[in-house]
């Protein structure tokens, strides 16, 4: 059956009764277009997987088995990632505490993380909570990884810490949505393997890939590697965190060490939402692709027509967009400009790290009545 767009079904009133902190964070005259959530409602078969748990009392702790039999035939079938077991999977409290936990033990007490920015804020908080130390290799221009940055800083990393060093991949990236290539990675895995560090791959985005371009998991290449998957961005499940670390068929000493030791487990409506996710929202998904595509290139048209100014690359993945302000003259944090004057929230560039100033992130998964009106209101303030 034909599913309607998931982006049009709620009216900006109906938005605003929600309690998430997208919509409670900034007073009620503001368009919020910044943290990642997704102005849908939950796909059908998640929502009924949830009401027979609740209607069942089925209150307790998850088993892993179903999240990750549902999860490795979602994975098998849209990315053909013929190396993946499904006794290298483990079912983690979500993807932040998944790449922590996951670093520390490949750097250890002391360790260098290389990050490729501008990225998504957590890769820097959480990590330095954790007592390590971030280092940036710097995307190109086109935010695509940089192998001369690359080597550059793993190098240098080599050389400031006598502990481990890992690298905290985006893929896709966040902000803008680059799908690195298998190229691409296999240059990142060649040059952490000659230094000595371990990669790990944020992946919550790869089933938001728009075609023709191709999610490519890092795993694929780097059998060394950890990656982390869920279905929270692509479902808007941030309500139930849950997540998937899964071991590369090298990645012996982290698998045990992390099998073997404490670690945090998703909740089990986590694990039920997320595997009627997998296993059920196919249909759900290719709906919400079709509708964000649609916005994606509705967003060029709109700042071609007003905010000629703006640089913007249409992603080929998520639905996190990266302004390029700087022509604006707005100096180096424009959002704040554009929640004072225009009372639109987006997420502000330097939180992103180095590159970051002058831009903003902006998130288009909503309706177009509503990213219409937000880049009306940019416009008169630009
Ligand atoms: C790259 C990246 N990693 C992790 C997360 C957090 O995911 P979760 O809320 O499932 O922990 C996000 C959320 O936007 C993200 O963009």
């Amino acid at each position: 059956m034909a599913q309607s767009n998931p982006l049009e079904q709620i009216p900006l009133e109906l938005l605003r009764e929600r309690t998430s902190i997208k919509w409670r964070r900034y007073e009620p005259d503001v368009l919020p277009l910044w943290v990642a959530e997704m102005d849908v409602n939950l796909a059908p078969p998640i929502a009924a997987a949830l009401q027979r748990a609740i209607r069942a009392g089925d209150t307790g702790y998850p088993g892993s088995t179903p999240f990750v039999e549902a999860f490795a035939q979602f994975a098998a079938a849209r990315w053909q990632w013929p190396t993946l077991e499904k006794a290298r999977i483990r079912p983690v409290a979500g993807v932040i505490p998944g790449y922590t936990d996951a670093l520390v033990e490949a750097a250890g007490p002391g360790g260098y993380v290389v990050v490729t920015s501008p990225v998504y804020p957590p890769f820097y908080s959480f990590l330095r909570q954790a007592g390590l130390t971030v280092v940036e290799a710097r995307l190109t221009d086109h935010l695509r990884l940089d192998p001369d940055a690359l080597a550059a800083t793993l190098a240098q990393a080599r050389r400031d810490t006598a502990a481990g060093v890992g690298v905290l991949l985006c893929n896709p990236h966040n902000p803008g949505g680059t799908v690195h290539t298998r190229a691409e990675l296999e240059q990142l895995a060649h040059l952490a393997r000659s230094h000595g560090a371990t990669v790990v791959s944020d992946e919550v985005h790869a089933p938001l890939v728009y075609a023709p371009a191709q999610f490519t998991p890092y795993l694929a290449v780097d059998g060394s590697g950890i990656a982390l998957h869920s279905a929270s961005k692509a479902w808007n499940l941030a309500a139930m965190p849950g997540a998937l670390m899964v071991f590369g068929h090298e990645a012996a000493d982290a698998h045990r060490a992390y099998v073997a030791g404490t670690h945090h487990a998703p909740g089990h409506f986590a694990a039920i939402a997320q595997t009627a996710a997998y296993s059920q929202g196919g249909p759900w998904l290719e709906a919400v692709l079709e509708a964000l595509d649609a916005n994606r290139h509705l967003l060029g048209s709109l700042l071609a027509e007003h905010i000629p100014a703006i640089g913007y690359r249409i992603p080929d993945s998520t639905y996190l967009a990266w302004l390029d302000c700087t022509a604006l003259g707005l100096d180096d944090d424009p959002a704040a400009v554009f929640l004072k004057h225009a009372r639109v929230a987006l997420n502000s560039g330097p939180t992103f790290g180095a590159g970051g100033a002058g831009h903003v992130r902006l998130n288009f998964a909503t309706s177009a009545t509503i990213i219409e009106e937000a880049v009306r209101r940019m416009a008169a303030v630009a």
